[in-house]
């Protein structure tokens, strides 16, 4: 198709847009538990004035446009504060959770690169449960990952395994507040103890957990210390994106003082343009996400928070509860906030990825996970503000399918496990197509109506060939 010859009217590119809009995942209505954060229309409308307002700024260079600098000043001043940083505390607004963390891995590199330059093969600690977003990180800036144990009831990090596996490589630990896929946050104090013994850096993952648990405790939850409060803690990354309702592209990284900061800045003089010094990965950047961010926190401050957290909080009790009484169901760990996982309760045959789709047909979305070391494989439920009120209604149609579906296989057929099991990461370039076919799929990027099928297979599959099963379906999906 290429370019359009001639330019099409406002009416008819909005028309085609919000039809193409038509099949996504609904936003606000309360159906989807996972990946949506809807604060309601209010908090809309200020986000779309601010982001309209700030669309034509450049924030590649913030003394041209001094608004910029203003904004992310206010930003990480709310940040530090909702962190209990003291003045020394900084940090920089970046474009999301992956942004923060790949700063603050790549900041830890270039640290160790400083401090200890006979080091040449760096590594850091990473629980089984942290975000694949530190894995990112090792990918990119050559820093090793070391995994380390999760407790197989808790899935808090094994403090004994992380500390047995410090070493002369080891220049960061990592803990999460909490993790994404049990909402399990880590033993924070006792990993910074560790960080102080070994004179390590230590970055707490606060990225979809660090805006809403302040609020969690102070409605009388029993939240442990994670931020700034804690010794040895380094740097904290928080999104604005998810629990602070800011539009798509808003997280921040915050470090202990400035010179461990001055690590995750990019200076270039070498070369004949314009001189660059960059705070984060991008250069010339949107303006947008941080108007909205700020915008949106100055619309609903301490106090609107506080009330949203309110909801989610009986949302998320409601949500709990209604699945531990669930026969045939079983909620891991204990998620300290709304980011549950549930899986078949011991002895129960449950086919957990059809259940998903079934739940999808009746118009819920409800996220699979696939089994990683200790953890089975398992539905995941996010609680945010649209959906809060909504967990009862789900729930009756979640007992309704656990019961239908009880007794049924949990495994894709045979045939297909097998030609599965039979292909090595390398095999999958080549073979991806016919096995997609074998699982159902219509055609080249498309999946199967029944997507059970691909995760019965991928969950068998270990962690290097679903990742090259991964990037061949991306691949195919992103070819016009
Ligand atoms: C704990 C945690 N860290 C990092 C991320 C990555 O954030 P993003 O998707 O904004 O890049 C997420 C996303 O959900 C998360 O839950």
């Amino acid at each position: 198709m290429g370019m359009p010859a001639k330019g099409e009217t406002r009416e008819n590119v909005i028309a085609t847009l919000r039809e193409m809009q038509q099949s996504d995942l609904p936003i606000g209505d309360g159906h989807a538990f996972g990946f949506i954060y809807a604060a309601g229309e209010a908090v809309d409308e200020i986000k779309k004035a601010a982001v309209t307002m700030a669309l034509g700024a450049n924030g590649l260079d913030p003394t041209m446009f001094p608004s910029l600098r203003q904004l992310e000043n206010e930003v990480l001043d709310i940040a530090r504060d909702h962190l209990h940083g003291d003045e020394k505390v900084v940090g920089s607004f970046t474009s999301g959770g992956t942004e923060s963390l790949l700063l603050a891995v790549k900041t830890a590199r270039d640290h160790a690169r400083a401090t200890r330059p006979e080091l040449t093969r760096p590594t850091m600690l990473l629980p089984e449960t942290a975000h694949s977003s530190f894995h990112k990180a090792a990918a990119y800036f050559d820093v090793e990952a070391i995994e380390v144990a999760v407790d197989p009831k808790s899935f808090a990090a094994d403090l004994d395994d992380m500390r047995a596996k410090i070493d002369e490589r080891t220049i960061l630990l990592v803990g999460s507040a909490p993790g994404y896929a049990h909402g399990v946050i880590d033993p924070i104090e006792a990993i910074g103890q560790l960080a102080i013994e070994h004179d390590l850096l230590f970055h707490v993952d606060g990225c979809i957990g660090a805006f809403l648990l302040p609020y969690l405790e102070r409605l009388g939850d029993e939240i442990p210390p994670f931020d700034f409060r804690v010794p040895g803690v380094s740097s904290i990354s928080m999104d604005l994106h998810k629990f602070a309702y800011a539009p798509k592209g808003a997280s921040v990284v915050l470090y202990r003082d400035a010179e461990l900061r001055r690590h995750q800045y990019f200076a270039c003089a070498a070369w004949s343009g314009y001189s660059v010094v960059n705070s984060t990965i991008q250069s010339t950047k949107s303006a947008a996400p941080l108007a909205g961010a700020w915008a949106v926190m100055r619309f609903l401050g301490d106090e609107g928070y506080l009330k949203i957290a309110s909801e989610l909080r009986e949302g998320t009790t409601a949500l709990v509860d209604g699945l531990r009484k669930i026969e045939g169901l079983k909620v891991l760990g204990e998620p300290q906030m709304g980011l549950v996982a549930a899986t078949a309760a011991d002895g129960v045959q449950l086919p957990i990825f059809r259940l998903a789709d079934r739940m999808q047909e009746r118009g819920w979305y409800v996220q699979p996970q696939l089994g990683y070391r200790n953890s089975p494989h398992n539905l995941h439920f996010q609680i945010e503000p649209s959906n809060a009120g909504k967990v009862g209604e789900m729930l009756a149609v979640l007992a309704e399918e656990v019961a239908n579906m009880t007794g049924e296989s949990d495994l894709a057929p045979a045939p297909l496990l097998q030609m599965a099991a039979s292909l090595k990461p390398e095999d999958i370039r080549m073979r991806f197509n016919e096995l997609m076919a074998m699982a159902g799929s219509p055609g080249p990027g498309e999946l199967p109506k029944e997507r059970a099928l691909v995760n019965e297979v991928m969950n068998a599959l270990p962690a290097e060939t679903r990742q090259e099963l991964l990037k061949a379906f991306l691949g195919q999906i992103y070819t016009p």
